[in-house]
């Protein structure tokens, strides 16, 4: 991981075994038939943002030698698995949809043209919605890329991108990433320049700081105040929006209002705090349960 000062807290990756990824799949499956049997309506295979899966499509990151390595489609086999797995255990008007990266925006990386392809590949199977995002820890594309040019960009930051995979998806196609006003909103749904729109948007620390957003939309424009965290180094820049909405989140579990006001620093400390505690708790409890 190259996060600048947060790479240490990830541990070092090493190669997977041919049964390990036998068993990621059958994970995968069991998981989403005990979403169905919980009474969710549907499950998202996450192959976005330098998680495990976009891990295996990256170039950079899948160094494989075998069939799960190399050309395109062997890097998007365990996707393709996993979606064949998981189809195979859940019944047909359960919901499964994917969340694909429109690009790694890393040099060398998944690019949108893969994804394109990665896309086309899909449209072949039952998946009912693609869901495009961008980005990874490393380069944390789907919290802003301040490089972009036009105000579409900025705003919504993967909508161009998704306009080329519309337009070879069989799915719907759904699009996140910096959506906070009506208006831009109704722009990604516009087909543009003759390119289509996509279906759906969607939307994540817009409803953490306004959890009533569709509502004020649906009464005009209403704008939602997000803050922006303008740090040099965007992988912690990253770490502290998401630490900011995740206190959002929080506080309307304890009854209170969300507040966009907040010393980031002083939160991004307590969210390490906070993970760092629980994720000790639930290795013990792993530990107690392996020993039982
Ligand atoms: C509180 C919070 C938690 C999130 N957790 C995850 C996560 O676990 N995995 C992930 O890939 N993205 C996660 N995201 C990123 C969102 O899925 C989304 O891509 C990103 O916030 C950009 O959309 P937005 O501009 O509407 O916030 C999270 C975002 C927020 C605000």
């Amino acid at each position: 991981m190259r996060m600048e000062g947060a790479s240490r807290l990830f541990a070092k990756p090493r190669a997977m075994t041919g049964a390990e990824i036998e068993t990621v799949i059958a994970r995968f499956a069991e998981t989403a038939a005990l979403a169905e049997q919980a009474d969710f309506d549907g499950v998202q295979i996450h192959a976005a943002h330098g998680y495990l899966l976009s891990q295996f499509l990256s170039p950079l990151t899948n160094l494989r030698t075998d069939g799960w390595g190399g050309s395109l489609e062997n890097r998007a086999r365990l996707l393709v698995e996993i979606v064949r797995a998981v189809r195979a255990r859940v019944s047909p008007g359960f919901g499964v949809g994917v969340k694909l990266n429109s690009s790694d925006f890393q040099k060398g990386g998944f690019g949108a043209e893969d994804a394109v392809a990665v896309v086309r590949m899909l449209n072949d199977m039952p998946v009912d919605l693609v869901e495009l995002s961008g980005g990874s820890y490393e380069s944390p594309a789907m919290h802003g890329r301040p490089a972009a040019a036009s105000t579409v960009a900025r705003e919504a930051y993967f909508v161009d991108f998704a306009r080329d995979v519309v337009a070879e998806a069989r799915m719907p196609v759904l699009v996140t990433g910096g959506i906070r006003r009506r208006t831009t909103a109704e722009a990604a749904l516009a087909p543009e320049d003759g390119r289509p729109g996509v279906a759906m948007v969607g939307l994540a620390q817009a409803l953490a700081f306004a959890p009533d957003l569709p509502n004020r939309w649906r009464a005009g424009e209403a704008a939602v105040e997000v803050p922006g965290i303008r740090w040099k180094s965007r992988p912690l820049a990253s770490l502290a929006t998401m630490a900011l909405a995740k206190r959002q989140l929080r506080r309307m579990g304890a009854g209170k209002r969300p507040t966009p006001r907040a010393w980031a620093p002083g939160v991004v400390a307590c969210d390490q705090l906070r993970t760092i505690w629980r994720s000790r708790r639930y290795r013990a409890w792993l530990q107690a349960r392996r020993q039982a």
